[in-house]
């Protein structure tokens, strides 16, 4: 999805932050059953427990701080929607939730011991810029630690949507072109990225993950729905072609059939560090 225009990171910022901000609930409905199944992982990644100041970075509805919270972690929990901001604090009113961006944190240098970003990486026109505000606010031997989607063919609730807009639409549809969305799918550039951003000792593991939809017309609901690249790329559609790509998403989703549920395999892939 726009990976080979150059990236406006200005322009990229404005469009997922106008996103965002018009789809908690949706957002909610669609996937929080699916990005809670990072979280067991992540927070062991860097160590939250009693004692541990720890920042959740796009914490959108909330979720990581709320478990990270419940592991007797201090939590505070910051995001670029002031929408996603008031669910969170809707949900977890006990909580700290603050806006503020990714790439310009609104913390002192070394506030804390810990740091996670839960799927907030791909959505960031700089993510250079935000691995390094995450080390900035780390105190040294704090631990940072992010997930992303698995690459599409792995992922496959990415793969079949975007492989029917291959097939039936217009992949070139005019978005504001942002950084390539599969980037840090590749626990090797995850892991050449923390370390140009001031990180040590980088781990990268793939963490299964399945997506659970109860009907097979869900899939292309919740990517338009609830979603921003891959929601933007769908309205750029000619109507002829949505229908089309409706229908192949349908078709592949069919095949994902357990029981009564679709069962879609939705891996991420999670890398952490450790701040020198
Ligand atoms: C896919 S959601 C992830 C939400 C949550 N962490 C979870 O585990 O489900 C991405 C979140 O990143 C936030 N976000 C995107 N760009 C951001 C930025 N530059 N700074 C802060 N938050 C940002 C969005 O508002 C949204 O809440």
């Amino acid at each position: 999805m726009t990976a080979s225009q150059p990236v406006d990171s200005d322009a990229f910022r404005a469009f997922e932050h106008a996103g965002w901000q018009n789809i908690p609930k949706q957002y909610h409905d669609s996937f929080a059953t699916l990005t809670t199944q990072a979280i067991g992982p992540l927070l062991d990644a860097v160590e939250a427990q009693s004692g541990v100041r720890l920042l959740d970075i796009a914490t959108g509805p909330g979720y990581v701080a709320a478990a990270a919270a419940e592991r007797e972690a201090s939590v505070v929990g910051v995001d670029f929607s002031s929408a996603m901001i008031a669910e969170a604090r809707r949900r977890y009113p006990a909580l700290e939730f603050r806006e503020g961006d990714a790439e310009g944190l609104p913390f002192a240098d070394s506030a804390f011991h810990a740091a996670v970003m839960n799927f907030g990486l791909l959505h960031l026109g700089r993510p250079e810029r935000a691995l390094m505000e995450a080390r900035r606010v780390l105190r040294s031997g704090g631990k940072f630690g992010f997930t992303v989607w698995s690459k599409p063919e792995e992922a496959v609730g990415f793969g079949i949507v975007l492989r029917a807009v291959q097939n039936y639409g217009d992949f070139n549809a005019p978005l504001p072109p942002g950084p390539p969305f599969f980037r840090f799918s590749d626990p090797e550039e995850c892991a050449r990225a923390l370390l140009a951003a001031g990180f040590a000792s980088p781990e990268v593991v793939r963490i299964p993950q399945v997506w659970r939809l109860r009907s097979v017309d869900v899939l292309f609901e919740n990517m338009q729905e609830s979603t921003v690249r891959t929601a933007g790329l769908l309205r750029a559609q000619r109507p002829e072609a949505l229908d089309a790509i409706r229908k192949a998403v349908r078709d592949a989703a069919g095949a994902y059939l357990k029981g009564d549920m679709i069962e879609l395999p939705m891996p991420a892939v999670l890398a952490s560090a450790t701040k020198p």
